[in-house]
């Protein structure tokens, strides 16, 4: 047998006139729904409030068994299949998270073993709902730096776990999933300006400590340490419409572009009521703007990679069309990227190749807490299960 990588290719000159591309894409959700009827049971509230606050009508909940690491992996599997590529064609896999299956060893290190690949470097990425803008752009640098040629950039989350169930003002909001991308270094032509560049257009992340409280777990080292969201809400809500227009704008600009030049926006979904502030603040249409949180409520990291893969087999996306991501998050974080899109739509029928049952991530010995779902939630799921 040969002797494993540990490591990614890694090279050392950084490489001009070089951007990324979006070549693979796929997402998995959970089977399992629970509607705002069913949280009528476990705390006191009302579809009425929650669609109306939020949008939200249901979410996917993890079952037994099923993980983070688990459902990033089969939305890997997918976005590899979809581009054409093995596992081993992959240089880095980022995962960003907020709930991995363990402190260590990290989801990515578990998503390379299910997938197969001996060689990718693999690590997880913390920032809470804008993780996957900071993954693509730390897998952006590593491709342009000449690091490697391709990456996996994976959002996924089981929030279901880390959510107190007998919170109504959090627990309404969450829901599990996994997005995927696979990213690919994409040598520039020369004289190709902002109204025809193809690929990774600009970034803008921030990060603001004064929200440090306002929205977290504070779980990490210390016994007994509690694992479960706490926050503020209402404070969230202001800094959330702020930060997405901010952001959103310093992108588009930073591209070279106007609003009216990106063909769709992909908000971060948490609030629809948030998103339509944002669509006001930035004088975007609505129209133009994908929404699929009343499905999958906020799927934090998830959110973006599960809504771009629904949007482009939503026809939401065709060669040559610039979107732009846009999310906020605990830390409080925020970031955007502008890209590109350059690949056929029609690739991502190649996902409905992968078995879920050959995308395996190993567990330890006696199982994990990682795998069991809450027990309040046990009765939804044995009756939801489909
Ligand atoms: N059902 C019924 N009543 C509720 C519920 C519920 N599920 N939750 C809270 N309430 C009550 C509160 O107890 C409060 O009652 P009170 O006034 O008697 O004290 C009242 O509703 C608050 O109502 P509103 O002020 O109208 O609520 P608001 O319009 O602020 O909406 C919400 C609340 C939806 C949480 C909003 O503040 C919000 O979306 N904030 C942003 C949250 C967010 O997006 N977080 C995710 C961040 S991303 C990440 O990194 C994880």
């Amino acid at each position: 047998m040969s002797e494993q990588r540990i490591g990614g290719t890694t090279g050392s000159a950084q490489i001009p006139n070089r951007t990324t591309h979006i070549t693979g894409w796929g997402h998995e959700v959970p089977a399992a729904t629970l509607t705002n009827a069913d949280l009528e049971k476990i705390v006191e509230t009302s579809d009425e409030w929650i669609t109306t606050r939020t949008g939200i009508r249901e979410r996917r909940i993890a079952s037994k068994g099923e993980t983070t690491a688990s459902m990033g992996a089969l939305a890997a599997a997918r976005a590899l299949a979809v581009a054409g590529i093995k596992a081993d064609d992959v240089d880095l896999i980022v995962v960003a998270t907020l709930t991995p299956d363990h402190l260590m060893p990290s989801t990515a290190v578990l998503i390379k073993g299910a997938l197969g690949s001996t060689r990718a470097a693999a690590f997880d990425l913390s920032a809470a709902c804008s993780g996957f803008a900071y993954a693509y752009a730390v897998a952006h640098g590593f491709l342009t730096a000449g690091l490697g040629q391709r990456a996996l950039v994976i959002g996924a989350e089981t929030l279901s776990r880390s959510v107190d169930w007998s919170d109504r003002s959090t627990c309404v909001l969450f829901g599990d999933g996994a997005g995927a991308i696979v990213l690919e270094a994409l040598d520039l032509e020369a004289g190709q300006g902002a109204a025809s560049r193809p690929g990774t257009l600009s970034f803008e992340l921030s990060a603001d400590p004064s929200g440090a409280y306002a929205l977290w777990i504070p779980g990490g080292v210390g016994d007994g340490a509690d694992p479960l969201i706490k926050m503020d809400g209402a404070k969230t809500y202001v800094y959330a419409t702020r930060t997405m227009a901010a952001v959103a704008t310093a992108a588009i600009e930073r591209a070279g572009l106007t609003p009216a030049q990106v063909d769709l926006v992909i908000p971060h979904q948490a609030n629809i009521r948030i998103i339509e502030h944002v669509s006001k603040a930035i004088s975007f249409p609505m129209e133009k703007i994908f929404v699929n949180l009343d499905k999958y409520g906020n799927t934090s990291a998830a959110s973006i990679p599960i809504a771009l893969s629904e949007a482009v087999a939503a026809g939401r996306l065709k060669p040559g069309d610039v979107f732009c991501t846009v999310a906020f998050g605990g830390g409080y974080t925020s970031g955007a990227f502008v890209t590109r899109w350059g690949a056929d739509p029609a690739h991502g029928a190649r996902a409905a190749s992968v078995d879920p049952a050959s995308i395996r991530v190993v567990r330890p010995e006696g199982g994990a807490k990682a795998d069991e779902p809450p027990a309040v939630l046990q009765a939804f799921l044995d009756r939801r299960h489909r």
